[in-house]
């Protein structure tokens, strides 16, 4: 067993009707002057944004809003979140939405804060020495972003999706109502759902340390994400339902389920962002797209914890070799991704990347990880490009 930190400093407030709680939180942090930062319109459509701005009109709390933040959310409307927060003297940000404003909020809250270029950061030439204090009202559970150290930002210039990790950027608060989320598309409830997994499976295989309180908690937040993501695609109002996968979305990404190994594997997600980057899709929808080919590039090199995987999480027959437990534990989690509609290749996907794009990726992402990464398996550039080739 590896030693760890553990830090998660976020206070959550879970349940029905908690954004109501929004003005007393951003009481108790401190905050004086918010700027609401939010995607692309979805939290107007639905109403939450009328309510959160009463509370705060009612509650004499200034505050000025930022909406915009895209999917795979972009570097030029941080830079403009940075100059307004600085010209109108913000000391508090709250992101509602999703990951993408969430991890928007996160960037603008590095720029105000610290001198310089704020994409130092995201390329890794500096690190942070302070984030403006930041309050999360989440509409989706995916990223784990309300309670998680990192954010992931696209340049738009060359398309380069980076994340830079820092205790200092994890929100103050998390208000997480699970109603909230009942109105997104059952698309991005999927795309979700992956995603949750994917920050657990990520630590999962891992050939870095072992503690067996840890593996049972992956295994029981991957169960019950996978069971409840097959209850929402027949019904998507499920309260229950939606709860359990909001509060696994937290604790899939907050650190707690790699507590003891050597922090994961991560080249899915690595592997991911050059497509989310160049072509812009859904982040989980990515996920489960590369993953297959991932894990059967990867999978001999991790035996004992594919098979663990294929025996307690899709809980396949203990029967034959173990490198067959293993290929039917992998081919159970593509059938699960297929009754969700998710896409398991890039054709699916919808990506018509041609060899050169495929090369570029590989090389991106090679750059991107200083040359090599993974703990399942370590992987150079023409293994990263053998995965995305196999993906097709
Ligand atoms: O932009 P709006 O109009 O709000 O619409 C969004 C967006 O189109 C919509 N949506 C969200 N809540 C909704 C809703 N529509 C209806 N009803 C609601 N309640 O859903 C779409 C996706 O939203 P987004 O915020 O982009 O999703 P997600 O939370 O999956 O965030 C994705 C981004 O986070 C990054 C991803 O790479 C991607 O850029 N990640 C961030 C991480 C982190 N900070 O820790 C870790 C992850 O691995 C990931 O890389
Ligand atoms: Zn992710």
């Amino acid at each position: 067993m590896y030693n760890f930190n553990y830090y998660t400093p976020t206070k959550v407030v879970f349940g029905k009707d908690t954004e109501l709680k929004v003005a007393e939180l951003i009481k108790e942090f401190g905050g004086k002057k918010i700027l609401i930062h939010y995607g692309g319109g979805s939290v107007i459509r639905s109403g939450l944004m009328k309510r959160v701005t009463d509370i705060l009109d009612k509650e004499n709390i200034e505050y000025i809003m930022l909406g915009g933040a895209v999917p795979n959310p972009h570097l030029g409307l941080v830079y403009e979140g940075i100059e307004l927060c600085k010209k109108e003297n913000v000391d508090f940000i709250l992101a509602v939405g999703g990951g993408s404003a969430i991890d928007s909020a996160k960037a603008i809250g590095y720029g105000v804060t610290n001198g310089g270029d704020v994409w130092d950061f995201y390329d890794y030439k500096r690190k942070a020495n302070a984030c403006l204090p930041l309050g999360v009202i989440l509409t989706i559970a995916a990223t784990g972003s309300e309670m998680s150290d990192s954010s992931v930002i696209t340049k738009e210039e060359g398309l380069v999706k980076r994340g830079y990790s820092s205790d200092y950027s994890r929100p103050k608060f998390a208000i997480m109502n699970p109603e909230l989320t009942m109105t997104l598309p059952d698309y991005q409830t999927a795309c979700g759902c992956t995603d949750i997994m994917m920050h657990t499976m990520e630590r999962y295989f891992t050939n870095g340390g072992n503690m067996d309180l840890t593996d049972a908690l992956a295994e029981g937040l991957l169960k019950t994400v996978k069971e409840n993501a097959k209850i929402l695609a027949k019904d998507p109002k499920n309260y229950d339902a939606r709860a359990e996968v909001m509060w696994a979305g937290s604790l899939a990404h907050n650190g707690l389920t790699g507590c003891g190994n050597d922090g994961g594997d991560w080249m899915t997600h690595k592997l991911e962002h050059e497509l989310g980057g160049l072509y812009d899709v859904a982040h989980g929808a990515g996920l489960a797209a590369i993953w297959g080919s991932w894990a059967r590039y990867v999978y001999k090199n991790c035996l004992p914890r594919f098979k663990k995987f294929a025996l307690n999480v899709m809980e396949v027959e203990n029967a034959g070799t173990d490198e067959e437990i293993a290929l039917k534990g992998i081919e159970a989690m593509e059938d699960f991704y297929r009754e969700i509609n998710m896409p398991t290749n890039l054709r699916e996907l919808g990506v018509k990347a041609t060899d050169e794009d495929l090369v570029l990726m590989a090389h991106k992402c090679a750059v991107g990880v200083g040359g090599e990464m993974g703990s399942a398996r370590v992987l150079n550039e023409a293994d990263m490009l053998a995965i995305f080739r196999a993906s097709m």
